[in-house]
C-alpha cells in the first residue's frame, strides 16, 4: 500500500496543533507501517508539498502498489489534476481512500468540497492520526474482498 500525503502535512506536530493535533508525520506513518506488518502487507510513506510531485507518484503507483491512501490536504479542494490521477489508477484497479485529519465539513466553506471524494472508494474525517489506520484497514478490507474497481 502507498500511503501519500500532501501539502504541509510534513508540518504536523507544529502546525495548528489545536486542529491537527500533536502527532508527527513519522510518528504517524511509523504507526501505519506496524499495521501493516500486523497485517501482513507492506506500507510505504511519502509526503508532498508539489501537486506536480503528487499526480506523478500517483500515476507511478500502478503496478508497484495495490491501493493508496491519501490525505491530499488543500489539493484536495483545489486540483483537478490530483482528481484526475486517481481517477486513472482507480480505472486501472488501484482503489484509494481519502484521509482527512480534521473534519473538513465543519470548518471554512472553501473546505467543503472534495474534488477527490467522487473518484476514491471511501473517504475518513474528523479522527485524526486514527483516520489513517482506519482507512488502510478499509482498503485492506476492499482489496481482500475482491480489490479495485
Ligand atoms: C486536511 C484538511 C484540509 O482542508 C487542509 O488543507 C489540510 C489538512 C486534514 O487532514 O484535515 O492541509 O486535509
Amino acid at each position: 500500500m502507498l500511503v501519500l500525503h500532501g501539502p504541509n502535512l510534513n508540518l504536523l506536530g507544529r502546525r495548528e496543533p489545536e486542529v491537527y493535533g500533536t502527532q508527527t508525520l513519522e510518528g504517524i506513518d511509523a504507526e501505519l507501517r506496524a499495521l501493516g506488518a500486523e497485517l501482513g502487507i507492506d506500507v510505504d510513506c511519502a509526503q508532498h508539498n508539489g501537486e506536480g510531485e503528487l499526480v506523478t507518484v500517483i500515476g507511478e503507483a500502478v503496478g508497484r502498489y495495490d491501493g493508496i491512501v491519501i490525505n491530499p490536504a488543500a489539493y484536495t479542494h483545489t486540483s483537478v489534476a490530483v482528481r484526475d490521477a486517481l481517477a486513472a489508477v482507480g480505472g486501472m484497479g488501484v482503489p484509494s481512500v481519502e484521509v482527512h485529519l480534521s473534519q473538513p465539513a465543519a470548518r471554512e466553506s472553501f473546505r467543503h468540497r472534495s474534488l477527490v471524494a467522487a473518484v476514491c472508494r471511501g473517504s475518513v474525517a474528523g479522527f485524526g492520526p486514527d483516520g489513517y489506520r482506519l482507512a488502510l484497514r478499509g482498503l485492506h478490507g476492499i482489496l481482500r474482498a475482491g480489490g479495485g474497481r
